[in-house]
């Protein structure tokens, strides 16, 4: 074994001697046809000696090995330059979420999260949506074939939350949304928001306002405006828009807002009493408000992303700038 050349010539020579029709077990099969006071002493022998094989097979493959390590090292040429590999950096997207966590963070907010395929119910019936409701119709929800729904946004991620604890809650819930959108520079099919909701005894607009101020300024700098203005969610009472001014045009009106110096960026209002009772809390006894955010949404006016497609094309020479 010993003077075996390479890895090959010891296998065959492990198979000659220690396979299951080789020299070794042959000699035990042989064992059944001695007299039996010398079946003992040649039963040791045949032992002794397939652990002497065995031993000498598995250190002549060390040598092997290690002969053939040296010899790769021995064809490295050292003074070669190293392999280039790029830095990656985080998706513009995936940078706005993170930023946007450690905000909220900040003001007490943990983070929760829910799948992309949800029940109607979870998305829609308790959030106090009716049947007639446009946004549960077809055309604008993709339903799988079993019922569910690719969730159309992350509210459904509250309906959890609440279902699986006792109040106060205080969350933001990151995540992918799915609509039946023509894709055009502000529609995707496929989008992602960030979800609020703080719940406790006394939750106010005003602790709405202030919060949500006070993450537009720490996101976008002290100089943003933040507006409020009435609206009409199904699971909010009373709703509102929040726009940011255009940190593009700092208001004055540009391409990206449309001329108008807004830019909306959330839903959100107090969370309907019948939220409240859909998830079991008592709409007595606790207040809440909710929001919704668009990702891609902030993303294009922070960084000056004129058409949301390009966050998705993954087009690295445009991406790797941000
Ligand atoms: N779910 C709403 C949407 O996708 C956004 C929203 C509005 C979320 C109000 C909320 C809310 O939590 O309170 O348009």
């Amino acid at each position: 074994m010993s003077a075996a050349p390479d890895a090959t010539a010891l296998e065959v020579l492990r198979i000659r001697y220690l396979g299951r029709k080789g020299v070794v077990p042959s000699l035990m099969e042989r064992l059944r046809e001695l007299p039996p006071e010398q079946r003992r002493a040649f039963g040791q022998a045949v032992n002794s000696l397939k652990e002497t094989l065995a031993r000498a097979l598995s250190d002549r493959k060390r040598e092997l090995d290690e002969a053939e390590v040296s010899r790769a090292r021995a064809d490295i040429d050292w003074t070669l330059p190293g392999e280039w590999r790029g830095v990656g950096r985080l998706h513009p997207v995936t940078q706005i979420i993170e930023r946007s966590v450690r905000i909220f963070r900040s003001l007490g907010f943990t983070v929760a999260t829910g799948p992309d395929v949800e029940t109607v119910h979870n998305n829609f019936d308790a959030l106090n949506t009716p049947p007639d409701h446009p946004s549960r119709d077809p055309q604008d929800t993709f339903y799988l074939e079993n019922g569910d729904l690719l969730r159309c946004h992350t509210s459904p991620v509250q309906v959890r939350y609440m279902m699986s604890r006792s109040p106060p809650v205080r969350i933001v819930a990151p995540g992918r949304c799915y609509r039946r959108d023509t894709p055009d520079a502000t529609h995707s099919a496929n989008f992602h928001q960030i979800e609020g909701l703080y719940v406790d005894r006394s939750v106010s607009l005003a602790d709405l306002k202030g919060d949500l101020s006070y993450f537009a300024r720490e996101l976008m700098g002290p100089e943003v405006r933040v507006r409020f203005r009435p609206h009409f969610f199904p699971f909010t009472e009373p709703s509102v828009e929040v726009d940011f001014s255009c940190h593009v045009c700092r208001g004055a009106g540009c391409r990206v807002c449309k001329q108008s110096g807004w830019i909306e960026i959330a839903g959100a209002g107090m969370v309907h009493p019948n939220v409240f009772r859909a998830v079991g809390y008592d709409p007595e006894a606790v207040t809440g408000y909710a929001f919704g955010m668009g990702i891609e949404r902030i993303a294009m006016v922070l960084f000056g992303i004129p058409d949301i497609r390009l966050l998705y094309e993954n087009d690295l020479r445009y991406l790797s700038q941000f």
